[in-house]
């Protein structure tokens, strides 16, 4: 593998091949999410605890200090807002691999949409995107997403999804989690990391989805909401972390979650 990818690739995999990349791009078709209004205090409390972040360019610019060492995965997709909801998958390439080398990004992000009106162009949006980082050894995050469609998250789709994702080239792939997950990551050739989709219920729901996905095959979380959108957004993700580097089960990421929040927070 080029040098350059690989090492790019090594910043955000860590040493155990795993990851816990922070989301938050939301506000590319979104808007201002809840909790994510004032991207840049959100965020800062947060990066000490990640391995690396994900975002466009204009929060990244705006929001995130250069100083601060953090792989970034630059979101470069997009095109339509929530506003134009059944238009959400009409995507396009939106900034030049030019501007992610400038600054300084360790891959490039962009969504596929399997299956809707836009399959064909999203997919093609993914080879165009593939061929243009390759010259600079820039690697690619497909993202298999859904839209409003949430119900699509099934073994069936989601295999299909990045199983398409990896034959266009794709160095590695953010999907869901769903139940046989292991069919999922199984007939993926590339490493898979997974979103944590809409708020859960509880915090234990969450481990436990970050648990099983790990069990079940992916490299690591891609996550956003269920880490900032929660009242106790570091306590959160430093358990999450425990259970993506430090093999902590669900149980075990609770009672850490519990003596964290007990414990005021120290900026690193
Ligand atoms: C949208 C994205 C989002 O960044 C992603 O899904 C966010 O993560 P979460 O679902 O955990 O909030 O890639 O396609």
């Amino acid at each position: 593998m080029d040098w350059g990818l690989h090492n790019r690739l090594a910043r955000i995999f860590q040493r155990d091949h795993r990851t816990v990349m922070l989301a938050v791009d939301h506000g590319y078709f979104m808007g201002p999410t809840t909790r994510l209004e004032d991207p840049r205090a959100t965020i800062a409390p947060l990066l000490p605890y990640a391995d690396a972040i994900m975002l466009t360019r204009g929060v990244l610019r705006n929001c995130v200090d250069p100083d601060v060492p953090i792989p970034v995965v630059l979101r470069v997709s997009g095109g339509t807002t929530i506003l134009r909801k059944d238009e959400l998958p009409n995507e396009t390439i939106m900034t030049t691999v030019e501007d992610a080398v400038r600054l300084n990004a360790c891959a490039v992000a962009l969504s596929i949409f399997v299956g809707s009106d836009y399959e064909h162009q999203t997919l093609a949006n993914l080879a165009r995107l593939v061929d243009m980082a390759i010259p600079y050894g820039m690697p690619v995050l497909a993202v298999t997403a859904v839209g409003k469609e949430l119900e699509k998250r099934d073994a069936r789709y989601l295999a299909l999804a990045c199983r398409v994702a990896a034959e266009f080239g794709a160095h590695f792939v953010k999907t869901y989690f769903c139940e046989n997950f292991e069919r999922v990551a199984g007939s993926c050739p590339v490493p898979l990391v997974i979103a944590g989709g809409p708020k859960l219920d509880s915090d234990m729901a969450v481990f436990e989805l970050v648990y099983r996905a790990l069990q079940e095959g992916a490299a690591g979380v891609d996550m956003g909401r269920n880490i900032w959108q929660s009242d106790y957004p570091v306590p959160m993700i430093r358990a999450i972390r425990a259970i993506v580097h430090e093999q902590y089960t669900p149980q075990q990421a609770l009672e850490l979650l519990r003596e964290l929040r007990t414990t005021p927070t120290v900026q690193v």
